[in-house]
């Protein structure tokens, strides 16, 4: 069991939570989750930075003590964890008094070794990033990230001795090539180390909102190194009783021990270079990794209250339900890249893995238990291929989710959900039950509920509550329900089971022309229409008056559907259209000949699913070119409203160039 203290940025206060700042405590969350899932020992600290110039001057503009201010602002940043779900072991203020005296322990014992002196700055500070400028830094004379003229300002400051350790730092990268990630995060660190660094000031002088420095207590301590020490200050550093220091900080550099800070791109610098010296300085081990995620953008802009590119994470949450946003942010952006929210993709995808996929998964299996064995399932024999693709998921899950690359992890499971959808439709229990083959049926309901709750298994640090409830569905003990093991990822012979069918989970949204345009957020937060999800257990009930889709008039004849050339063609191999979502190219074997062809499949499978898989294709079609690639045929596939794309398949693959008729 390792031990794995988890940490996220500190926010400001001087605005609500945006759906940018959620997104990395969300992230923070599901990585911590997963932690504990696989038996680790798990601190996750979050908190809020107070001691800026902005919250004073907003706290100040509410006619508010700011204390009273932060006091409020803790209230509401609270409000927004608890609605996502986010469940933090420890929140930190700056204000707080442990606070207060890890940093004073710190910046004494650094004053005491000599790496703190006294100086004067005169440059350019902007207040809005709390940040000192050099010249080079601004371009036309202005801050590049707020567009503003900083304040120009002489004031004596206490300076930390970067500089003495840039040689160490460099050592320490080279020593621990995951000390940063991703790796385009730590070769722009390695960049800026290589180019030298210059001391930095540390306190601010004349100001009264912030901790005083204790060998100078008319200066405060600068604000980000004020900030940085609350990972420190949330395990007591320089209290009487360190003792949570003890184990969570002072082992980190030992086996199984853990410390991961997750910060956003734009504070890399001061995570990976001023803290690991700061700590350097004090003699303390460094964290295990500093983890730089990328931004969550809406409209393809920063989110910015005076560019109107804001979103709410409790209107996303409110809309759709927490667990959805959750899963909408942890799988569509790669960790470590930006991305785009849209409210138009967020319904997209929810109706594709949630309403669609997933959902109807759960749906199936449960009403079909009900309906076939009143609920009670016997323990049967396990199916040999099901159980592999079980298998393999949950390892490729667990390598991806330990590397953090949480879309892959999350694409993994929904690749298994694709597998138990098809196990279903290839093994027909609705078929087995009419023909009264009860032993094939037991089988085949025994191995699809497994394979429903290793996928709520492996989706609940992702989706905490929806995972417990499918959980639940499949006859698991409410404790196990609510705290699940990744020992219990694979199946299992383990006795009766009681399945219970209740509500769809996520009912099927009716997404309607929307007369606003693609990335525009709604109007009103109305809950959006929902169409009840077919129960795939149930007969489908003839619709009595409604007008056919297909009138006599328009049907072909047999000798037009004969000109369609259908035929069964492996796939050789397969890799994604570059800049397309949708497009797959695929070279194929026909049998009689081999073709490149191009297919709108990329959303719903990876390349390695494709190649040697069996499909059918359209083999006289005339070619089309497809993002400047000649396109020889076209691929078949199901279509759901709003959800993946399916291809086709076959109970055994039938051998390449087989007609289809
Ligand atoms: N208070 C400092 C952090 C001090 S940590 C010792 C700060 N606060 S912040 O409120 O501006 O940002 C908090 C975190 O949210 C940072 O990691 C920041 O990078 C992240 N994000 C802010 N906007 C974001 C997006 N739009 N998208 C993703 N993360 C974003 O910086």
């Amino acid at each position: 069991m390792a031990r794995y203290y988890l940490t996220t940025a500190i926010d400001y206060v001087n605005n609500r939570p945006h759906l940018g700042t959620a997104y990395e405590k969300i992230a923070a969350d599901i990585i911590a989750r997963y932690h504990r899932l696989i038996g680790d020992d798990v601190r996750l600290v979050m908190g809020n930075d107070e001691h800026s110039q902005n919250v004073f001057k907003r706290a100040k503009e509410q006619g508010l003590d700011p204390l009273a201010y932060c006091d409020r602002m803790e209230g509401e940043f609270r409000a927004v964890w608890k609605r996502l779900d986010i469940a933090f072991d420890d929140f930190i203020r700056t204000t707080e008094p442990r606070h207060k005296v890890a940093v004073q322990a710190m910046v004494q014992r650094s004053f005491e070794t000599g790496d703190i002196y006294e100086g004067v700055y005169e440059g350019w500070y902007c207040v809005s990033c709390e940040e000192f400028k050099p010249e080079k830094g601004l371009v036309d004379g202005l801050c590049p990230v707020h567009r503003t003229k900083p304040d120009w300002i002489k004031e004596k400051n206490y300076f930390f001795k970067l500089s003495k350790y840039r040689d160490a730092l460099l050592a320490h990268y080279a020593a621990h090539p995951a000390f940063v990630e991703p790796a385009s995060r730590r070769n722009e660190m390695l960049s800026l180390l290589n180019s030298g660094l210059e001391d930095i000031s540390v306190s601010r002088a004349g100001q009264a909102w912030g901790i005083p420095l204790p060998f100078d207590p008319a200066n405060v301590v600068y604000v980000w190194y004020d900030a940085l020490i609350n990972y420190a200050a949330a395990l007591n550093y320089g209290a009487s009783d360190d003792s949570l220091f003890e184990t969570w900080w002072a082992q980190a550099d030992q086996p199984a021990r853990h410390v991961t800070h997750l910060v956003g791109k734009d504070i890399t610098r001061f995570h990976c270079v001023v803290w690991p010296a700061m700590l350097m300085s004090i003699g303390a081990p460094l964290p295990t990794q500093i983890f730089g995620h990328g931004w969550v953008t809406f409209k393809g802009e920063k989110m910015s209250k005076s560019l109107g590119t804001v979103v709410d994470p409790l209107e996303a949450a409110e809309r759709l339900g927490p667990d959805p946003l959750r899963l909408f942010l942890a799988k569509e952006i790669v960790f470590g890249g930006d991305g785009d929210f849209s409210w138009d993709r967020f319904e997209e995808k929810y109706n594709a893995d949630l309403a669609n996929n997933l959902g109807n998964l759960v749906s199936r299996v449960t009403s079909m238990v009900q309906r076939y064995r009143s609920g009670a399932l016997q323990v049967s024999s396990v199916a040999p291929d099901l159980e592999a693709r079980a298998a393999t998921c949950v390892a490729a899950y667990r390598r991806e989710m330990d590397g953090l690359h949480l879309e892959a992890a999350l694409g993994q499971v929904f690749q298994f959900t694709d597998v138990a959808n098809e196990y279903i439709a290839s093994k027909q229990p609705w078929t087995l039950a009419k023909n009264n083959q009860q032993i094939e049926l037991d089988a085949v309901l025994w191995n699809a509920t497994e394979a429903v709750r290793i996928i709520a298994v492996l989706l609940s640090p992702v989706m905490p509550t929806s995972a417990s409830e499918i959980l639940r569905r499949v006859g698991v003990s409410d404790a196990e329900a609510a705290a699940p093991s990744i020992d219990h990822a694979a199946f299992t012979i383990d006795g009766a089971r009681t399945v219970s069918q209740r509500d769809a989970l996520w009912p099927r949204l009716e997404i309607k022309e929307k007369s606003v345009s693609e990335n525009e957020a709604p109007k009103s937060p109305e809950v959006p229409a929902v169409v009840a999800p077919v129960d795939a257990a149930a007969p489908v009930a003839p619709v009595a008056a409604a007008p056919s889709l297909w009138p006599a008039e328009s049907r072909i004849s047999i000798d037009d559907f004969m000109k369609i050339d259908l035929r069964i063609a492996k796939v050789l191999t397969a890799e994604r259209v570059p800049k397309s979502k949708k497009l797959m190219k695929l070279s194929i074997d026909l049998g009689s000949e081999q073709r490149t062809l191009v297919a709108g499949i990329a959303e719903a499978y990876e390349p390695e699913q494709l190649v040697g898989r069996h499909v059918a294709i359209v083999a006289n079609l005339k070619p089309a070119t497809l993002m400047g690639i000649e396109s020889n045929g076209m691929v078949l596939a199901a279509s759901p409203d709003g959800g993946k794309p399916m291809l086709v398949s076959f109970d055994a693959p039938p051998a390449p160039g087989t007609r289809v008729r």
